[in-house]
């Protein structure tokens, strides 16, 4: 396929880009970009070149996988757009779609810019731990000044059509189709002798911003996104567009190559594809038909099953909550306007968008309110026997065809799908609290789970602006069953002396959002405690004594965390302060089961004793096909449990520290610690990768 094309139009030579799905700049583009516009060089009988590209959407950036080629480089594109910028004739931009990056710079490099109204524009390279490596850092700052070019790079932000035309980065706002509106653009530009415009010609005048403005955005970079180093090169970069075009490009220059190859832009570069894979669920046909949801019901208007109903509010589906009380009911359609209040206090709703979202949410006492939704997720108490019923009663009211899907957080989603007596219609849709506001779904796929079932969930939560992610049934699904590990070596680290903010600050100094202890008070640790309870019930913990003993203490004490104002914890408001009663339960649990405490526990033994059996825990999953990918694993803990987005995910992070590193530390805490339950074997696929001195991508594992 003819990735780019040039057509005559009149006296109008048109560049037409044709890379789908997004257009994305490679190595084939540049060169069919570059013999284009020797084209267009040699034939003086053009008046004006048009740059458009087919398709949904003008170019969305460089092509993101070619940042891992050893040889890649950025110079031919940006000598490609300086020779667009060079040419003597003016060159206009047809724009729609997303704007993005090198999508964005390709435009910028042009003379002229037209777009849709739909059009979004953006530099969204600082997501991936980059910045604009073609000379977006130096171009923008010049036709949107200092301030909002700073903005837009360090955050990444999209900004409107119309915004971009105020803010004088596009000349004009049309309707129509791209290669339409471009063509009545230069063809009007020609009439009036309209000239070609170079960006980089234009000097910054001094003034216009603080005279501490650089130092203080370099301060902010370093202190507040220490974990990300685009984020100082930015400013750098951004500051660097003072000075004469060619020295700021050569700055930004040195700072993208460092960015590309930098831990962290990798990371980010891997969970960007990781988000892309999970979405494709293997041996589904593509044309799988879906199930029609304009209704949804949602049994249980707690915690969950309030955000959970808003989601689908926000995206304009009527969602009816069932209750077994008016009061429990009132309490959760209360909790949601007080959301949609607060949201709208900020400024992020209007007073209108509040009352719509309101009035699709409706509440009932009674299940025959659900006869008639498409789908129903069922959000109450985890308790087997309970939700068994739930499910039962779900079999029997809801309509044929209509999806079953439970929001269980760790119960076998087969056996719910029996008591429904129409398995093939339930699946598990795991949300995570606040279910409103957490990216991540685990979408749990049952022995009996219709194709066409995880077809609709799946394209669903795509609807809802969910990253969904497809886990197969066991004990916590991906996430839950890794986060059991994790909170094991916690509690054991407490009752040997560890305090709550000594174990969070360990993980939380590497970028993990939160650590254990404050995760836990925060979702409540009687829901915790539950969970455990319920699984010792079904059988599968280990006939260890001393398992989650401090779990089970605080929630007989009523330390339920941040909603009791005290937990691991205690709570002033939200804020965490460190509790002697928390040391006190657990050297008492301490001398109650033998264990001995100690003084000093240093920072590296919490990092490895919480993280190394997750990542094991991980292989397994992956290992069992419970997980079709690595990389899936990677987003339920980066989108789901505040896992640092930088490291790439538990087990990109493995692949960096080295298999083999992680098999010897197990090794050593199964022969200092012993090793009677287990709790330190290792995964048959850990032990051969690192045994190979390999890494976790290069094995081919799991059922896909
Ligand atoms: N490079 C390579 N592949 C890309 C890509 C890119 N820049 N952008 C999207 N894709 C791929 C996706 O991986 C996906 O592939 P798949 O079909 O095999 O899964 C496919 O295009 C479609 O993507 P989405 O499913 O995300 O499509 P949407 O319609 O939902 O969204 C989008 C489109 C808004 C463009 C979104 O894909 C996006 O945000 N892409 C990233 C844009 C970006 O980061 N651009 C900057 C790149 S870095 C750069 O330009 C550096 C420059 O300064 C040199
Ligand atoms: P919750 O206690 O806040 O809410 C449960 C609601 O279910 C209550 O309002 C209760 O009145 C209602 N309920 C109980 N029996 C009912 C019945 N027969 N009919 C209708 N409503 C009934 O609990 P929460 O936290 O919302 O948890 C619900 C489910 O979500 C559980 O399975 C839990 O494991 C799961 N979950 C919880 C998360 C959390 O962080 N809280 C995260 C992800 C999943």
């Amino acid at each position: 396929m003819q990735l780019v094309r040039l057509e005559r139009r009149g006296d109008v030579a048109v560049l037409t880009i044709a890379n789908p799905p997004v257009n994305a700049i490679g190595t084939a583009v540049v060169a069919g970009l570059a013999s284009a516009i020797d084209r267009f060089e040699a034939d003086r009988s053009y008046k004006a070149l048009l740059v458009h590209c087919d398709g949904s959407t003008f170019v969305a950036g460089g092509d993101i996988g070619s940042f891992d080629d050893p040889g890649f480089s950025a110079a031919p594109f940006n000598a490609t757009l300086d020779r667009i910028e060079t040419l003597d004739r003016p060159v206009v931009a047809s724009l729609h779609g997303s704007v993005l990056g090198g999508g964005l710079e390709l435009a910028l490099a042009c003379h002229w810019r037209v777009a849709l109204p739909s059009t979004k524009l953006g530099m969204p390279e600082v997501k991936l731990g980059l910045l604009p490596g073609s000379l977006g850092t130096q171009r923008l700052p010049r036709v949107a000044g200092i301030k909002l070019a700073l903005d837009m790079i360090s955050t990444g932000r999209n900004i409107s059509a119309q915004a971009a035309k105020d803010a004088g980065i596009i000349d004009e706002v049309s309707d129509g189709v791209p290669l339409e509106t471009g063509l009545a653009f230069a063809q009007a530009l020609i009439s009036r002798g309209g000239a070609a415009r170079r960006i980089s010609t234009l000097i910054i005048p001094p003034g216009g911003i603080e005279a501490d403005f650089f130092a203080t955005a370099a301060n902010d970079a370093r202190t507040k996104k220490s974990f990300y180093p685009a984020a100082a090169a930015i400013v750098q970069a951004v500051q660097a567009s003072t000075l004469p075009f060619k020295d700021g490009a050569a700055v930004e220059a040195r700072l993208f190559e460092e960015l590309r190859q930098s831990r962290e832009s990798m990371a980010l570069r891997h969970l960007f594809f990781a988000e892309c894979e999970a979405a494709k669920v293997p041996g589904l046909a593509k044309d799988v038909k879906t199930r029609p949801i304009t209704k949804v019901g949602i049994v249980g208007a707690g915690t969950m099953g309030g955000g959970i109903a808003m989601n689908f509010a926000n995206a304009g589906i009527q969602t009816v909550l069932v209750e077994t009380s008016q009061a429990a009911l009132e309490r959760g359609l209360g909790m949601m306007k007080g959301n949609y209040e607060a949201s709208a206090a900020k400024g992020r709703l209007t007073t209108q968008q509040v009352s719509q979202r309101m009035a699709l949410l409706t509440g009932s006492l009674d299940y025959a309110a659900l006869s008639d939704c498409d789908l129903v997720i069922e959000a109450v108490f985890e308790n087997m026997e309970l939700k068994k019923q739930i499910c039962a009663r779900l079999g029997q009211v809801c309509k044929s065809g209509a999806i079953i899907a439970t929001n269980t957080s760790t119960l076998d989603v087969d056996v719910l799908a029996q008591a429904t007596a129409r398995a093939q219609d339930v699946v598990g849709m795991h949300f995570f609290s606040p279910a409103n506001v957490m990216r991540l779904l685990e979408v749990v796929r049952g022995a009996q789970t219709a194709p066409d079932v995880l077809a609709t969930v799946m394209q669903l939560a795509r609807k809802i602006g969910k990253v969904a992610v497809v886990s197969g049934v066991c004990y916590g699904f991906i996430g839950n069953r890794m986060a059991e590990v994790y909170m094991r070596e916690a509690e054991f680290l407490l009752m040997e002396g560890a305090t709550p903010s000594q174990i969070d600050g360990a993980v939380e100094s590497l970028g993990m959002a939160m650590g254990p202890c404050r995760m836990l008070d925060m979702a409540g640790i009687d829901v915790g405690a539950k969970t455990v309870i319920e699984y010792g019930k079904a059988g599968g913990l280990p006939p260890d004594p001393t398992y989650r003993a401090v779990v089970r203490r605080m929630f007989e004490l009523g330390r339920f965390g941040q909603k009791t104002g005290a937990g691991y914890y205690r709570y002033e408001g939200r804020k965490p302060e460190e509790d002697p009663e928390t040391a006190r339960i657990a050297k008492e649990l301490a001398g109650t089961h033998g264990i001995a405490q100690r003084s000093e526990i240093s920072r590296q033994e919490i990092i490895e004793r919480l993280l190394y059996p997750l990542i094991n825990e991980g292989f397994k999953i992956f290992e069992e096909g419970i997980a079709w990918r690595p990389g899936d694993i990677d987003v339920v803990w980066t989108a789901g449990y505040g896992f640092p987005d930088h490291k790439g995910g538990p087990m990109f992070y493995a692949d960096s520290l080295g298999l083999g590193v992680i098999a010897d530390r197990m090794a050593h805490y199964a022969a200092t610690r012993g090793n009677a339950y287990g709790y330190w074997t290792l995964s048959p696929l850990l032990q051969k990768q690192a045994g190979e001195r390999k890494q976790l991508i290069d094995s081919k594992a799991g059922t896909s």
